[in-house]
């Protein structure tokens, strides 16, 4: 069966890149090497460490019964609570024996190819730097926060750490079948955005969902975007938008579900059959969606972010 991931691949140095493969150029600084893996962590200063206990203070207001149970159980069990921007070696220590996992420091941006390298070896890659106060509220390129608090506790679940891996390696071949915008809406509408239906309901698991304190309300409540149950096939299809609230989310009924829609599954074909844009508006609902909630777009609707309308 085909899958996901190409399996033949040696992962464990960084593979090479074939010519006719399409890499976004980013400039890679000086001091760090191919794996574009920073010296040390950054040291943080008194200031610095304000900030995450800030933040963290102000997401904690928001996310019980909001958040999926296994981030809530992830905090917990890395004790993201004592206060101060965590150390990458001490997370590492203790999320390696759980699930394999290790979290490494980078400049912001690293290139697509480096990115899946190194979840392909569960390695998470973490932005060294934080916001500052001018930024608290919001910021594009991911943080620490973001990285750290957003995505780090999920990484203790033991199925989402399988997914986060194979995801790694399914990386590589979606850039060998010019595949990675696809790959990149999945990626978007699961680790960053996903909700997962949970016992006593709708809960969120994506780190651009849980490191906000906004879109951690509008996600789970608003009337105003569609919930929409996951179809692998029909999201790799749907265009995001990556400055503003999520017009839909897609809801997950279980990890489980999540590796087995993606992981087992045929990827090679769906590759061959895609088309090279993407077919659905990010706001869309088509015939064969599986709807948890028809959103009004009242937010949408009202023009968004710029114009201040309200996430309702
Ligand atoms: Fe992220």
């Amino acid at each position: 069966m085909a899958t996901l991931a190409k399996t033949d691949q040696d992962y464990s140095v960084l593979p090479h890149m074939p010519d006719d493969v399409f890499t976004a150029p980013l400039k890679r600084p000086e001091h760090v090497g191919e794996d574009w893996l920073e010296p040390a962590q950054t040291v943080y200063d008194g200031e610095d460490d304000a900030i995450w206990n800030d933040l963290f203070a102000r997401q904690m207001e928001v996310l019980p019964g909001r958040a999926a149970t296994a981030f809530l159980k992830g905090l917990e069990r890395l004790d993201l609570s004592r206060g101060g921007v965590p150390e990458f070696a001490r997370l590492s220590a203790e999320l390696e024996p759980m699930t394999g996992w290790s979290v490494v420091p980078v400049p912001m941006l690293i290139p697509d190819h480096v990115f899946f390298w190194h979840l392909a070896n569960r390695r998470f890659p973490a932005g060294n730097f934080i916001r500052t106060r001018e930024t608290f509220d919001y910021i594009q390129e991911p943080d620490v926060f973001h990285d750290v608090f957003g995505h780090v506790p999920m990484l203790t679940d033991p199925v989402y750490a399988d997914y986060m891996y194979e995801y790694g390696k399914a990386g590589w071949n979606a850039m060998r079948y010019n595949r990675l915008k696809a790959l990149g809406a999945l990626y978007w509408y699961t680790v960053e955005f996903g909700l997962i239906e949970e016992a006593d309901g709708i809960r969120a698991y994506g780190a651009g969902i849980l490191s906000g304190p906004t879109e951690a309300v509008f996600a789970v409540e608003a009337e105003s975007p569609n919930r929409i149950m996951l179809n692998v096939d029909r999201v790799m299809r749907t265009d995001y938008v990556i400055s503003d609230l999520q017009p839909t989310y897609f809801v997950i009924e279980s990890f489980e579900d999540l590796y087995r829609q993606t992981v087992e599954r045929d990827f090679e074909r769906l590759y061959r059959n895609l088309p090279p844009s993407f077919t659905y508006a990010n706001s869309a609902i088509i015939d064969v969606d599986n709807l948890v909630h028809r959103g009004t777009q009242e937010y949408l609707l009202r023009g968004g972010r710029g114009s201040g309308a309200a996430p309702v």
